[in-house]
């Protein structure tokens, strides 16, 4: 897939303004991000007064109702509605969160939407997760054994070992925590990130795991984890409430531990 980036200096232009229809009584404003690297043009904001009288109360709801009665052009993603797959994760009244759970009468005034902050864009409020993924799947997000397995039954846990991991596998890879971190604006290329270390502390602590020592290895660089200075901010925007900043601390201690 292409990777596209904002062009250096672009200035964001004032872009359609598609008014309420008329006799619409209770009428809220969506100020949208709307850019196609494609075009060669610069991207703008393009203004939509939405009759909330018909429609849903979610922000993603307004999204839908814009792109099936106001403008097909629209372009955003979404699958769930439900707060469950992460990908309508985008930034509203700047703020990463979930355009599904985020109610548009919690947001005052206009509606601003972008995408996901410092991320190559592909279209309006679809950012280019390529990098993302890439990274999740860097720390082997799956079950490694040595032993064999029990013949006769699964490998068990005991209900504390499960709670362990337990709220770290809620993650879902919304890349909201990701794209609020500095460190991760800066040195995405190079530093893992908060979203892809919650996934590598979820497999470190599994007790059913037999490559703690190997993912500890692979962690211990200067880039890939300790670009995570404690700002917090991953924590702050996880709409699952999880905390990747605590789970990087863990990771850390760990390895300092496994040193003495
Ligand atoms: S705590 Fe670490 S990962 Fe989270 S926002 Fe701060 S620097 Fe980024
Ligand atoms: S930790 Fe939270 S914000 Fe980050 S990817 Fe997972 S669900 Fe999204
Ligand atoms: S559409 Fe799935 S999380 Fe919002």
């Amino acid at each position: 897939m292409a990777q596209f980036r904002l062009p250096k200096n672009s200035v964001i232009g004032v872009g359609k303004n598609y008014p309420a229809p008329a006799g619409a009584k209770d009428v809220r404003t969506f100020r949208i991000y709307r850019f196609d690297p494609e075009s060669g043009q610069n991207p703008r904001y393009d203004t939509y007064e939405v009759d909330m009288a018909s429609c849903g109360p979610m922000v993603l709801d307004a999204l839908i109702k814009i792109k099936n009665e106001i403008d097909p052009t629209l372009t955003f993603r979404r699958s769930c509605r439900e707060g469950i797959c992460g990908s309508c994760a985008m930034n509203i009244d700047g703020v990463n969160t979930l355009a599904c759970t985020r109610a548009t009468e919690d947001v005052k005034g206009t509606v601003k939407i972008f995408p996901l902050p410092h991320m190559p864009v592909i279209k309006d409020l679809v950012p280019d997760l390529t990098n993302f993924y890439a990274q999740y799947a860097s720390v082997k997000p799956w079950l490694q054994t040595r032993t064999p397995a029990p013949p006769d039954r699964e490998r068990l846990q005991s209900k504390e070992d499960q709670e362990k991991i337990d709220r770290p596998a809620a993650c879902i890879l919304c890349a909201c925590c990701s794209t609020s971190c500095p460190s991760y604006w800066w040195n995405g290329d190079r530093y893992l990130g908060p979203a892809a270390l919650l996934a590598a502390y979820r497999w470190i602590v599994d007790t059913r795991d037999e490559a703690t020592g190997e993912r500890l290895d692979a962690l211990e660089d200067p880039f890939k984890l300790y670009r995570c200075h404690t700002i917090m901010n991953c924590t702050e925007a996880c709409p699952k409430d999880l905390n990747p900043a605590k789970a990087i601390a863990e990771i850390k201690k760990k390895i300092a531990e496994r040193k003495h």
